[in-house]
């Protein structure tokens, strides 16, 4: 960068109109002509100064061509190395090098020298008595800044031989712009009280902002794209009036996580091949399920009640009893449930975002702990074509517009249906969630009302985020093998733009 001294010598200089050159200005104050372009440059970017510029190239010696300097070029080595009674080649290049192949090379093109096998062995004898070094003459020459007297032809040989190259440059003469001072005035970066007090405002110049700056990378926390998401998908939830389920209890009893859903007790999802059922503690003592809401399930699981033939076995307590880690958040649908029938019923709309913990083969698309969203509407005389509207809104608003709905089957649920997108991206339709309308069997013993419904649905928390941030695998996304670079640099998240 050119010194503040330089700075204003130059504008010295063009404002006596004397900057005819700048190679001739960086020579007198004996700086790189590089250095006076960098300046020229930026006081031009401020309008200081104007250019004329001229182009100029000069034949100078490569590296290569400049190794050869006081030693002589390489066939003049080898035609100097040649003895009155000759000399093998091996021998001229364990002496010369490499200089030896190409010199022997040129001597022979030149005629200096040629191969005598007279005498049995092969060897380099010379053909002429002297020679000129004229590739180091012009070298020299070229070195030293002179005229060489090389032909077009001559240079360009040597050129093929990358002996020599044409070095391009532009000098500039230079004059006055319209914003031309011997000073630069320094930019103003910011409106200051001042200025404004005593009005200097009016003759300063502001240094104009650059919007194509990038910011700098936050140094603090970083947020990871399950929690980005997550924050999206609540947004949804709150913007349709939604109000968040209190999550906070991986640790569920099989009661609340399973028979208060009305799945039986021999339901396969109740495997330990499929739960992860707790050693410690082991079970949540019946005495603290409320006693008549547990004799309600336990009817309604054997005998069944609300227009159901129940399912006819004999359920047990200590089955209900038994410590799990939630395999869904609709355990925690139906602690709330339960609890705004005691509180009376009012008609509400919940939501929760959190973990969930099956006992799965892990592989690229499942892990044993994961995300689940859920979604779940009570009032008096919902029906169908209310949870298909519901859903609609809410994938709508995900960016999901075109939805197809399967019947299926859950235990708590009846109707049930799985929920399907068309994806654009990926030409076809794909699953994205499940829902269904609670069961009389689950909701009259909780004590809901007659005449009130609850629509629900679920869907997981990992797909969507692993679609948005291009991760195919589940266990880049979560886990141990997580990059930390991954969490830093991931994008903002903004569904259904
Ligand atoms: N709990 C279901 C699941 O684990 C999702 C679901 C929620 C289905 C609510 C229907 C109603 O997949």
């Amino acid at each position: 960068m050119a010194s503040p001294e330089l700075e204003t010598a130059f504008l010295a200089a063009v404002g006596a109109g004397q900057l005819q050159d700048t190679a001739q200005f960086a020579e007198a104050h004996n700086v790189e002509h590089l250095v006076v372009v960098g300046l020229l440059k930026s006081l031009l970017a401020h309008d200081m100064i104007t250019t004329e510029e001229t182009e100029h190239s000069r034949w100078a010696p490569t590296a290569e061509g400049k190794s050869y300097l006081g030693v002589g070029s390489p066939e003049v080595q080898v035609f100097n190395a040649v003895t009155a009674d000759g000399i093998s080649l091996t021998d001229i290049k364990k002496q010369l090098g490499a200089a030896g192949d190409v010199g022997f090379k040129q001597a022979m093109q030149s005629k200096w020298v040629a191969i005598d096998k007279s005498g049995g062995e092969p060897k380099v004898v010379r053909k002429v008595e002297a020679v000129q070094d004229r590739v180091l003459a012009v070298i020299t020459a070229l070195a030293a800044g002179q005229e060489s007297g090389a032909s077009d032809a001559e240079l360009a040989a040597l050129k093929k031989r990358k002996l020599v190259q044409l070095d391009c440059w532009k000098t500039y003469r230079v004059g006055k712009g319209p914003a031309f001072a011997l000073q630069r005035r320094k930019a103003a970066t910011e409106l200051t009280a001042e200025m404004l007090q005593k009005g200097t405002w009016r003759e300063e110049t502001f240094k104009e902002y650059n919007f194509n700056a990038l910011g700098l990378p936050p140094a603090g926390g970083h947020l990871h794209p399950l929690l980005k998401v997550r924050s999206q998908f609540r947004k949804i939830f709150t913007q349709m009036g939604f109000e968040e389920m209190p999550t906070n209890n991986y640790v569920e009893s099989s009661f609340w996580n399973f028979d208060a859903l009305f799945q039986p007790q021999q339901h396969p999802a109740r495997d330990a091949h499929d739960t992860f059922f707790l050693t410690k503690p082991a079970a949540t003592p019946a005495s603290t399920f409320p006693q008549d809401y547990l004799q309600r399930v336990k009817q309604t699981h054997q005998h069944g009640g609300y227009g159901s033939a129940g399912y006819g076995y004999d359920w047990k307590t200590a089955e209900a009893e038994k410590n799990l880690l939630r395999t869904h958040t609709t355990a925690v649908s139906s602690r709330m449930l339960y609890q705004l029938a005691q509180e009376g019923f009012r008609p509400a709309k919940y939501f929760s975002i959190d973990r969930v913990f099956r006992n799965e083969a892990i592989d690229r698309t499942h892990l044993a702990e994961f995300h689940q969203i859920e979604g779940v509407v009570c009032d008096y005389g919902l029906t169908l074509s209310d949870l298909i509207g519901t859903l609609q809104q809410f994938f709508d608003r995900l960016g999901l517009k075109k939805l197809r709905f399967k019947p299926a089957f859950n235990p708590y649920t009846e109707p049930s249906m799985e929920i399907f997108s068309y994806s654009e991206q990926l030409g076809k339709w794909i699953e994205v969630g499940n829902s269904g309308m609670f069961r009389p069997e689950m909701l009259r013993p909780m004590g809901l009302p007659e005449g009130v419904n609850v629509i629900a649905w679920g869907l997981g928390l990992e797909r969507p985020t692993m679609i948005l941030y291009n991760i195919d695998n589940i266990r880049d996304l979560f886990g141990h093998k997580v990059s930390l670079s991954m969490v830093k640099k991931n994008a903002v998240c903004r569904l259904g733009l």
